[in-house]
């Protein structure tokens, strides 16, 4: 453990389609003790969809909130400030984060991205379109970027990035399996270096 004084609470938000790997890395991370951190909420936006159910089935609070509301970005804010969030997580989350939630915590809200940002980034690079793009491209290396969130897509301040090899022979699946394993190291990581970096400052 680093800096930090008490653990972050965060708030993580899962995609409709996503299968939460991000989130029980985070989660699993917590619980071992890895890094000053504990799930405060994990937040969705479809009751069953995959990652909301393994939330669910990990024993972790869960908050459904459709996008489709009027007051979808109000609604998440009241939800994480009821489940007392520090850093907000976004684990496999696939829109843009309501204008309002990025205020509310600005420098606090992370995303994970499954390729070496700048480059594969941007509005349609997401899930098998980005390893897609990678591999038309080829590249010999990706990996992964945990960056701070801000109102355009991938865009804001990169915290951590792991890369790995790209192999002669590698398919979407072969290759997103081997950043994703990366992934599962990098997000936990990220969050400790902003925690302690958040501590640093207001000490
Ligand atoms: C992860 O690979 C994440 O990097 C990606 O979605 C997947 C979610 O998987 N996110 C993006 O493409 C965001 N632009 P998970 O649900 O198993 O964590």
């Amino acid at each position: 453990m680093g800096l930090a004084t008490r653990k972050a609470r965060l708030g993580i938000f899962v995609g409709v389609k996503g299968r939460g790997s991000n989130m029980s890395a985070i989660a699993d991370a917590c619980t071992a003790g890895h890094i000053p951190a504990e799930v405060a909420v994990v937040i969705g936006q479809v009751s069953g969809s995959p990652a909301l159910e393994k939330a669910r089935s990990m024993g972790l609070k869960t908050e459904v909130v459709s996008s489709k509301e009027a007051q979808y970005g109000p609604l998440l804010i009241k939800k994480l400030q009821e489940a007392s969030v520090d850093l907000v997580c976004l684990a496999g989350y696939m829109r843009i984060l309501p204008s309002e939630v990025v205020d509310e915590y600005q420098g606090r809200t992370l995303n994970i991205h499954p390729a070496l940002l700048p480059k594969f980034g941007g509005q349609g690079m997401y899930g098998s379109h980005v390893h897609q793009a990678v591999l038309d491209a080829g590249e010999s290396e990706s990996g992964c970027t945990v960056h701070v969130v801000n109102n355009v897509y991938d865009e804001g301040e990169i915290v951590l990035q792991r890369t790995c090899p790209v192999l002669p022979n590698d398919t979407v699946e072969s290759l997103s399996s081997r950043v994703l394993a990366e992934e599962h190291l990098a997000y936990p990581a990220a969050i400790e270096l902003v925690w302690n970096r958040i501590n640093t400052y207001q000490a």
